[in-house]
């Protein structure tokens, strides 16, 4: 039985990490550290387990895996250290705000033979799953175009917080170019099964404030042209002001066919053949904010993933290496936006 902590009990612990850790059979929550104790203690009361008062305590106390939610500005450090010390790491996205942190925290696990692996639920959704069969099967031939969009409106309807750190850059570091990018732009290479290899984009804070009046410190839209190694070509739009359904949608455009992955209400998954026959398939529902915070749960398979990556020592579709390769792309995307220019990602 693995014994699990926690390292940040905020809003994505509360409704994701902690319940789908409860569920799995082979682990057992027997730790968790928050800067805000009550946090932590508030968990220890309905999963049991012990709070700790430092990362260092709860590493120290036997925990063979820990989950790394705290904001973004520390996955790095918190995981390294973690790594170090041979506890085997699943870290929230995005997985650092530093290419050569992103770097250290797979090059750790590595040469510690541990399991990290990021919180990209996005590869594990069913018409996700689906979708990479059929690209894989030629269904659609080839992408020749995809347009994914990914918005709901804002992560202060996630936390509850009017002017939470997700709006601080020395905290975030990004906005929804990283928040929600991420997702998307390691959702491309699943999909796709190559890598994005150039980009141009532009990001915005286009209307959040905070409650003072003045513009948030990161971006709340990003808008990214991205081209894969086969010259597939194609849109990312990420976003922080949809002020309405949130919108979570994926698209392939291939020689013989259309995938549509959540872009309709009822099926997940809609195939569209170029001899005019069509598949519908409800497959899933997506994990939304909303949902989550309404108390509505879907699970998202993270956990289990994690768990089996543990025990058998097998590389996850979530694994570092992967994230990697993703966040190459962010940090590629966030230049091409302040220097107003292509660029050109070496994978
Ligand atoms: N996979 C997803 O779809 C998804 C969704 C939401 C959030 N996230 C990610 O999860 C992480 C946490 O987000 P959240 O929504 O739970 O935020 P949150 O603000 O609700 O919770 C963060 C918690 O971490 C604590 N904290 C921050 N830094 C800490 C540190 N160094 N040591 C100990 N505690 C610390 C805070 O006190 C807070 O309780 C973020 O990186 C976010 O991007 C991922």
């Amino acid at each position: 039985m693995l014994r699990i902590g926690i390292i940040g009990c905020g809003k994505i612990t509360q409704v994701r990490h902690a319940p789908e850790y409860a569920e799995n059979s082979q682990c057992r929550l027997t730790a968790f550290y928050d800067f805000l104790p009550e946090r932590a203690r508030d968990l220890v009361a309905i999963y049991g387990g012990q709070a700790y008062d430092s990362v260092d305590a709860l590493l120290d106390s036997g925990v063979d895996a820990v989950s790394v939610c705290v904001a973004n500005a520390d996955h790095a450090a918190v995981s390294i250290k973690a790594l170090q010390k041979g506890v085997h790491v699943l870290c929230e996205k995005p997985m650092a705000t530093t290419l050569a942190d992103c770097e250290t925290m797979a090059r750790t696990a590595r040469d510690n033979n541990l399991t990290l692996m990021l919180g990209h639920n996005q590869r594990l959704a069913k018409a996700h799953v689906e979708a990479r069969k059929r690209v894989e099967a030629g269904e659609i031939g080839q992408v020749i175009s995809f347009h994914t969009t990914f918005g709901h409106p804002g992560p202060e309807g996630w936390t509850g917080q009017k002017n939470s750190w997700f709006f601080d850059k020395n905290r975030a570091a990004f906005g929804a170019l990283a928040d929600l990018g991420i997702h998307k732009t390691d959702l491309l290479h699943y999909l796709l099964g190559e890598s994005i290899i150039s980009v141009k984009s532009t990001f915005r804070t286009l209307d959040k404030k905070f409650p003072d009046g003045t513009p948030i410190s990161v971006d709340d839209n990003a808008f990214c042209i991205y081209r894969t190694q086969s010259g597939a070509t194609g849109q990312m739009h990420v976003s922080w002001t949809f002020y309405g359904q949130e919108d979570n949608s994926t698209i392939l455009y291939g020689t013989k066919g259309i995938l549509r992955c959540y872009a309709d209400p009822t099926y997940s998954l809609i195939v569209e053949h170029a001899n005019g026959e069509t598949e519908k398939l409800a497959l899933d529902e997506l994990t939304t904010n909303e949902k989550q915070t309404t108390g509505g749960r879907v699970s998202t398979g993270v956990i289990d993933t994690f768990i089996h990556s543990v025990l058998t020592g097998e590389k996850s579709v979530c694994d570092s290496r992967e994230a990697l390769k993703a966040m190459r792309v962010i940090f590629a995307a966030e230049r091409s936006s302040l220097e107003d220019q292509e660029m050109i990602i070496e994978q």
